[in-house]
């Protein structure tokens, strides 16, 4: 039985302040009640009940003012130690059901501070975004400016602007992806350098700009080749710019990546932007095979039609360009034997360059 849930419903008996028995059973029921509570909020709602204005013994109390004088003094004694006992079990249970509150809160709060950590992955940089990164740092600490341009990029600007005629075989060198419709003339950028002319045509002369960004062309993924790639473009146009810059700015481009024994070699080429045209290898000392020449990309002195399509007709402004695979210099540069290993995005590949994020 427990008093402590009494409602209004079913009002417990209001013991006569004389009869012993009656009170007796209240204290008891009381008593059961704070027994029977197992926690702080039971107990406050059996303390309602027997200790509350409408409690039996309450109630009982207030009815002595209605008994003789004699009887007055009886029945006080009798409910006074009545009410003793009752709040002092109160008391009791009361200490007893805070000590095990306040113990299952500190089980609750406890820190372990011998558990293994929760590590959580940060994630990794990709290696083709740290090295444009690196790429980017060492012209900006020579002055340059980082330029940019669209990938889904007007034919005009990706062969027009850049002196590919339009029978002109060099067209058909670089595997376009074309976009519909064919009436646009729009395609995905099939390398950096149309990012010359929007340089030329947007920036005050002189202009050094370095452009990285993807590009597309329609190869097939394999070991060493794919659709989506990436590749940096340097253009520097000023008044007297000569093939020697060309290389000083190379050769220090190349020593900044490989190292101060690193040189650059210039072969004969053709590009119809550029005239005279070169491919340029760079002499990589720490090659996995030992120190050797790898082809590095495509460069040259930028055509005088590239000028007068980005509208400068001074003669005395000349300029020098050079574009370089990204993906192709992580390869050599950071033993990287297949591409594909970049495009999957599995971490574990990122991590090995470092977890800096
Ligand atoms: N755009 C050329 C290519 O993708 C590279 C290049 C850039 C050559 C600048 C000369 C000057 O192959």
């Amino acid at each position: 039985m427990s008093e402590s849930s009494v409602s209004a419903a079913e009002t417990p008996p209001v013991p006569h302040p004389l009869d012993e028995a009656a009170v007796e059973q209240a204290v008891t029921a009381a008593l059961e009640a704070f027994e029977a509570a197992d926690d702080l909020e039971q107990l406050k709602a059996a303390r309602l009940a027997h200790t509350g204005d409408r409690a039996p013994i309450v109630l009982a109390n207030r009815q002595i003012k209605d008994l003789e004088k004699d009887q007055k003094k009886q029945a006080g004694k009798l409910l006074g130690a009545a009410r003793g006992r009752i709040q002092k079990a109160l008391a009791a249970r009361t200490e007893v059901l805070e000590a095990e509150h306040a113990e299952r809160m500190l089980a609750e709060e406890t820190v372990d501070v011998t558990a293994a950590p929760r590590r959580r992955s940060l994630g990794a940089r990709h290696p083709i975004s740290r090295l444009q990164e690196k790429v980017s740092d060492v012209f900006t600490a020579m002055g340059w400016e980082i330029a940019e341009g669209p990938e889904l990029e007007s034919e005009w600007f990706n062969f027009d602007a850049l002196n590919f005629d339009p029978d002109h075989p060099a067209r058909e060198m670089q595997d376009t992806f074309f976009v519909e419709p064919a009436e646009a003339h729009l395609v995905l950028r099939t390398h950096t350098s149309p990012v010359q002319i929007r340089s030329l045509l947007t920036r005050k002369l002189p202009v050094y700009v370095l452009a990285p960004g993807k590009v597309f062309r329609t190869d097939e993924l394999d070991a060493t080749h794919t659709p989506v790639f990436h590749q940096f473009e340097g253009l520097a146009v000023d008044k007297g710019l000569t093939m020697a810059d060309l290389k000083g700015t190379l050769e220090h481009f190349a020593r900044a990546m490989f190292g101060p024994e690193a040189a650059i070699r210039l072969r004969p080429s053709f590009f119809p932007f550029t005239e005279p045209s070169a491919e340029m290898d760079v002499w990589h000392p720490h090659a996995k095979g030992g120190p050797q020449w790898v082809e590095w990309g495509g460069c040259g002195m930028v055509h005088p039609n590239v000028l007068a399509a980005a509208g400068i007709k001074d003669p005395e402004y000349t300029g020098f360009a050079f574009g370089m695979g990204v993906e192709r210099t992580l390869m050599f540069r950071n033993e990287v034997p297949d591409m594909r290993d970049m495009i999957e995005g599995d971490i574990r590949f990122s991590a090995q360059f470092g977890m800096e994020v």
